[in-house]
């Protein structure tokens, strides 16, 4: 759907791009004529992906072993890319979660998804934002949400107190950073299906079905729906969007959060019990 070199021209990172959806989004971008660089905490995930961005005939994949939660770290790898040039894009994914019942949380565990989730996400954004704009370098950043940033969920709920924290930050660098020419966006992805999101998040395959059945659309989102809208909003034929969190989630969050949704779950029969109530 795509010019083949949208990208062309782009270096663009992506935080968690050694797995799951930032790995979809690196063989994306770079399918689309971007140059990637792939941070995280595991070199062999990281070497993965480069592989198959080589396997597809992308460009070389530059690496980078980092935690997100380090801040002196973060500064220190942004500052080592910057050596060979400025980046154009900061995609910031990597994400940290599990469902627990909130109330059998550690207090170390609430840390460790603040630390990925709304932490690392402020430290690299800073880390590249200081940078643009003490060299009045155009750029965009794309931060991953969810739908529960605003609806809040139960039994993720470190999780979502950080992505609505990141949201905030979206919106907030929206306006400041907007006249330094930094564009600042989010997208809220509903269920894409990936390995380490699925170990951690769905319960059971019951859970999936239920998961599956709930979604206006009956089925889960394909990578590629998500990596579409990541490329756009990366290029610059996006270049007014700034401040906005685009919902891919197949209706899901609406559906959810409805206030008499339930009641899909009437017969014709119910209906027309209530068609003659009326009056
Ligand atoms: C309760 C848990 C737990 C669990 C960890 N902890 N897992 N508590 N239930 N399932 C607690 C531990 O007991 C510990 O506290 C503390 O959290 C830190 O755990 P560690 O394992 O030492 O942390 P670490 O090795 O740094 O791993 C971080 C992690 C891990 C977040 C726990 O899952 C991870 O690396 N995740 C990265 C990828 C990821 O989560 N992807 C999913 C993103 S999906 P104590 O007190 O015992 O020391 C997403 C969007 C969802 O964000 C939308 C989908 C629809």
């Amino acid at each position: 759907m795509f010019q083949a070199e949208l990208l062309k021209g782009k270096r663009i990172l992506v935080t968690g791009g050694g797995s799951g959806l930032g790995q979809a989004m690196v063989r994306r971008f770079a399918a689309l004529g971007a140059r990637t660089v792939v941070l995280g905490r595991r070199a062999d995930a990281l070497a993965e992906t480069a592989k198959l961005v080589a396997e597809d005939g992308g460009p070389e994949v530059e690496q980078v072993v980092c935690d997100i939660r380090d801040p002196k770290a973060v500064d220190a790898a942004v500052e080592t890319l910057w050596q060979n040039g400025p980046l154009d894009g900061l995609v910031n994914n990597a994400a940290g979660n599990f469902v627990s019942r909130t109330e059998d949380l550690s207090h170390r565990a609430v840390d460790v998804v603040l630390g990925i989730v709304l932490h690392g996400t402020a430290y690299m954004t800073l880390a590249c934002g200081k940078r643009w704009i003490a060299a009045k370098h155009r750029a965009s950043v794309l931060n991953i949400v969810t739908t529960y940033a605003w609806t809040g969920s139960a039994y993720v709920v470190p999780s979502a107190m950080g992505k609505a924290g990141v949201l905030a930050m979206t919106r907030s660098l929206a306006v400041e950073w907007g006249p330094k020419g930094i564009r600042s966006n989010a997208i809220a992805p509903g269920p894409f299906p990936t390995p380490g999101a699925w170990k951690r998040l769905i319960p059971g395959q019951d859970a999936e079905e239920t998961m599956k059945r709930k979604n206006p659309l009956g089925r889960f989102g394909e990578h590629h729906e998500l990596t579409n809208l990541a490329s756009y909003l990366m290029s610059d034929g996006s270049g007014f969007v700034n401040g906005e969190v685009v919902t891919i989630d197949g209706g899901e969050w609406l559906k959810g959060a409805g206030e008499f949704n339930f009641l899909d779950t009437l017969s014709d029969d119910d209906w027309e019990q209530m068609r003659r109530r009326r009056g």
